[in-house]
């Protein structure tokens, strides 16, 4: 008989992906508190070969040294910051993670925030719900910016990053890329994009948009130095990890208008804190993490979770290996 895995899940996946993977495997699946707090975990991951974490997991040297025949670790999601990657690798234990699958989902909630902060839509929807609409709006009143004809600025020219050109494209902005390599000519041809240094990209853009991964080099990577950078006009959306920006230090630029406005996806604490100074700001657009939340992506997540997992356990190639 086919040995039968022993498996954790760190929290409810959909139930045709979880049934998948009773399968083959025995599970223990994680309903308390949200994330499974450290000494659960600690305490959960001992003895399973595999693990199914999600971004909120801190899967870090302590948690993986305590897990005596942990085999392979798949995350419900493209981002592997929250994993020791080295640590676990030295390990011999396989990583997964679900890219792809989420790029069009976070491409279109950056273009999604992008209409938002430009044309000032949930600042109106705040103002109707708060009954403050007291008068037809003319000429001047309530105007917003608008989206065509201006500069995007990529930060990041990965799946994600070209999803988001294309969009923007299509909206009729013009679209510069920063990258730590250029992209090829016929992919910077199809896009409709340019190469340009990091400090131009503050200089032109209108919008500058971040897609990049977390790591020690991005960390704080948007500070108060890039902010004087940017144009007054201009405004930054974040939809990759919270820490890439100095969030106090964009705070700082928003009340002294440095630049325009943010729309945001992501924080460097999440959820938010309750008495951020952010939420006090009008010229900001906040959505929680929601960049690959659509039904359709997260189905798909849920099973190439469980795929990766089980095809690691099984000693066969992952679907998407980190
Ligand atoms: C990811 O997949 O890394 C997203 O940020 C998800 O939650």
């Amino acid at each position: 008989m086919k040995k039968r895995f022993n498996v954790l899940v760190t929290r409810r996946l959909h139930r045709s992906a979880l049934d998948e993977l009773v399968k083959k495997c025995n599970v223990s699946l994680h309903t308390g508190k949200i994330p499974i707090p450290k000494k659960n975990l600690i305490n959960k991951i001992k003895d399973v070969d595999g693990v199914i974490c999600h971004p909120y997991d801190t899967i870090d040297k302590e948690v993986i040294s305590n897990a005596k025949n942990l085999k392979a670790i798949s995350t419900f999601s493209v981002g592997f910051d929250h994993i020791d990657i080295n640590f676990a690798k030295s390990k011999k234990i396989k990583i997964g993670y679900t890219p792809e699958v989420l790029t069009n989902a976070t491409a279109e909630l950056t273009i999604g925030l992008i209409l938002d902060v430009l044309r000032r839509i949930s600042e109106g929807d705040r103002i109707i719900r708060n009954k403050k609409w007291n008068q037809i709006f003319g000429a001047y009143d309530y105007t917003g910016t608008e989206v065509a004809g201006k500069t995007i600025g990529i930060i990041g020219m990965g799946r994600i990053g070209k999803e988001v050109a294309k969009k923007a494209t299509g909206l009729g902005m013009n679209v510069i890329y920063h990258n730590r390599r250029p992209v090829s000519k016929n992919t910077e041809n199809m896009l409709k994009t340019k190469y340009v240094s990091e400090n131009i990209l503050y200089e032109k853009s209108d919008v500058i948009s971040l897609h990049l991964p977390y790591n020690k080099d991005t960390h704080h990577l948007i500070n108060s130095k890039k902010f004087k950078k940017m144009k007054e006009t201009s405004f930054l959306i974040n939809t990759s990890r919270g820490k890439i920006v100095n969030e106090k230090q964009l705070i700082t630029a928003l009340k002294k208008k440095q630049i325009q406005g943010a729309g945001m996806d992501v924080y460097e604490s999440e959820p938010i804190k309750k008495d951020s100074s952010l939420l006090k700001l009008e010229n900001v657009v906040l959505a929680p993490h929601v960049g690959s939340s659509t039904n359709e992506t997260r189905q798909k997540m849920s099973d190439i979770t469980v795929r990766n997992l089980v095809l690691a356990l099984e000693g066969k190639k992952l679907l998407y290996s980190v």
